[in-house]
């Protein structure tokens, strides 16, 4: 077994730096989150202690697609500043082989004298093998910095690699009565202004937005991301369609080309519809049926397989029913707002309380907010 080497310098240790530098690590790798494709959107710092001052030298985040990787960009930045410095990872660099190089190599070359992680990558390709192969070269590893809020941000990667599915976010907006909108006629705005702003930039931060094909038929929605300099951050929209009624003359197929449309259908489903909907530029997936029209295990795991890691499922009350009842929300967001809708809405979760999430020990709170005069509450899957 080949001796390890010594790292040039024993780096100085100080937790609460590391938790300063893990958390702005973070924060970079939010930039491009739900944008790399089937990789993680990881951060990653570099920072020199020549003193007592410490300096950041290489920044880096994951590029749209999934590459270059963050290590890659940051230590590009530092160039020859990171012989001897710290980087900060938000998930365990990689070890196997890509263009270019692992990440865990790329580290070694560059003479970095401590790595530490957020957490050991999940992939099986990688997992443990990247802080072995730095511990091997003689780098000084701590992992586990803020492992809680990196499993948070890397949820998608962690869903698609153990679940074979993507992280499921449900987002409702509920009004004072425990609606989320009206049966029929037209489309009633629950929430204020504040709250629709918050939801087009959650939007940006996933990449699949999901809905019923229920709430397509009274909202006639663009599912689009239009706040001014972020048009071209729209998810894949996906429709939970099992008898293909998506109308062709609707503003999802009249905008088809503003990002990709993906209609699941049952193979019960009108053949000629199928056609009509594939010729309009729709790309139609056929899973089998399951409770409440499709099998939402099956729609997962094809979104899955097409790359996708994070599901916004933005309702209606039907879809958020199917998703809760199947045990597939990890993450709900609850706006409640001070409207009231009146008898003839849409309950909320299909009659079923949504207070239930509240109580349900299988969800924490972990985040309230005023949004307006809305009341944002951020519900996780406990573990
Ligand atoms: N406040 C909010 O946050 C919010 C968000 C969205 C919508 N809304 C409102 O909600 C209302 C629409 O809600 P909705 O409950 O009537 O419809 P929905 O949940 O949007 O859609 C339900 C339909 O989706 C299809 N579907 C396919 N697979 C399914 C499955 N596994 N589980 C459930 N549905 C499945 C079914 O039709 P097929 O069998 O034909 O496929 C089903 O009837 C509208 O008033 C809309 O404005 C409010």
């Amino acid at each position: 077994m080949p001796a390890r080497k010594k790292p040039a310098e024993e780096p100085r240790i100080d937790p609460d730096f590391d938790r300063r530098m893990m958390a702005a690590a973070l924060r970079l790798g939010r930039r491009n989150l739900g944008w790399t494709g089937k990789n993680p959107a990881v951060g990653c710092i570099i920072v020199r202690t020549d003193g007592d001052t410490p300096v950041v030298v290489g920044r880096g985040w994951t590029a749209p697609g999934g590459r270059p990787h963050a290590e890659r960009e940051a230590l590009d930045m530092a160039g020859e500043a990171a012989k001897g410095a710290t980087a900060y990872v938000t998930l365990e660099p990689c070890a196997h082989r890509q263009k270019g190089g692992s990440c865990s190599a790329a580290l070694v070359e560059a003479g970095v004298a401590r790595v530490v992680g957020a957490m050991a990558d999940p992939d099986p390709r990688t997992a443990g093998k990247g802080y072995a192969a730095l511990e091997k070269a003689g780098i000084a590893v701590t992992d586990g910095v803020l492992a809680a809020e990196a499993a948070l941000a890397h949820s998608g990667h962690i869903a698609r690699i153990t679940k074979g599915r993507p992280h499921v976010t449900l987002k409702l907006a509920i009004s004072a009565d425990g609606m989320i909108g009206k049966r029929e006629g037209e489309r009633m705005m629950i929430t204020g202004k504040q709250t629709f702003d918050a939801v087009q930039r959650m939007r940006t931060e996933f990449d699949t937005i999901m809905v019923g094909i229920g709430t397509v038929l009274v909202d006639d929605p663009r599912l689009t991301v239009r706040l001014p300099g972020l048009e071209g951050r729209s998810p894949a929209r996906v429709i939970l369609d099992a008898n293909a009624r998506l109308p062709l003359t609707s503003k999802l197929i009249a905008e088809v080309g503003v990002a990709p449309l993906l209609v699941f259908v049952t193979p019960a489903a009108d053949p000629d519809k199928v056609v009509a909907l594939a010729e309009s530029g729709a790309k139609v997936f056929e899973v089998p049926p399951g409770p409440g029209g499709l099998d939402l295990g099956e729609v997962l795991a094809v979104l899955a397989e097409e790359g996708y890691q994070r599901v916004f499922a933005e309702g209606g009350a039907e879809v958020a029913s199917s998703l809760m009842q199947g045990g597939l929300l990890d993450e709900v967001y609850l706006f409640r707002a001070p409207v009231v809708v009146g008898p003839d809405g849409v309950r909320a979760l299909g009659g079923m309380a949504l207070s239930a999430i509240a109580r349900s020990p299988r969800f924490r709170l972990i985040e309230s907010a005023a949004v307006g005069e809305d009341m944002m509450r951020r519900y996780v899957r406990a573990a």
